[in-house]
């Protein structure tokens, strides 16, 4: 599970949860999420020079379900730090991962959008992912 997050030219903050996140291709490093053209935030995202994918984990499952609720003031949940750029990210995830909008593809009623990583870090904590409508601790069975 990823919260994926960005800056607009005119500095607001745009975030939205995605489940749909993948490795692309190692040379150059590429990463893709998909993202639904009717999210608020797709213009912006469509537009950005820059996206974060942040690597969440068991302790990040409410403030993913605000990153999935459309007219959510998202920001005001959770400590985020800023990169360089001022780009949002949460600093105790299992990974965040810096990336330049290098391509946005269409796929149906959302866009791909491929990222070039310039940067990315590993935390201490494991991801989480979502199975049957809930989230599921990586290392637990599934029933
Ligand atoms: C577990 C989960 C996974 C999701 N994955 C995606 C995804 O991969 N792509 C996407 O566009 N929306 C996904 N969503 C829905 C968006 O997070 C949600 O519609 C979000 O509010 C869209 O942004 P907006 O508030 O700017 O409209 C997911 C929601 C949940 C609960």
């Amino acid at each position: 599970m990823t919260i994926v997050t960005t800056r607009s030219a005119s500095g607001t903050l745009h975030g939205f949860t995605a489940s749909s996140f993948a490795s692309l291709s190692l040379d150059p490093p590429l990463v893709l999420v998909c993202l639904d053209r009717g999210a608020d935030c797709s213009p912006v995202f469509m537009a950005a020079e820059r996206f974060i994918v942040n690597i969440v984990t068991p302790a990040h499952a409410e403030l993913a379900i605000k990153f999935a609720t459309k007219g959510e003031n998202k920001f005001a949940y959770g400590a985020f730090a800023f990169d360089e750029s001022g780009h949002p990210l949460l600093p105790d995830v299992a990974a965040v991962i810096h990336c330049e909008l290098e391509h946005v593809v269409p796929g149906g009623d959302h866009v791909i959008l491929i990222g070039r990583v310039h940067d990315a870090r590993t935390g201490s904590g494991k991801p989480v992912t979502w199975y049957r409508g809930d989230f599921l601790h990586l290392g637990e069975s599934a029933a």
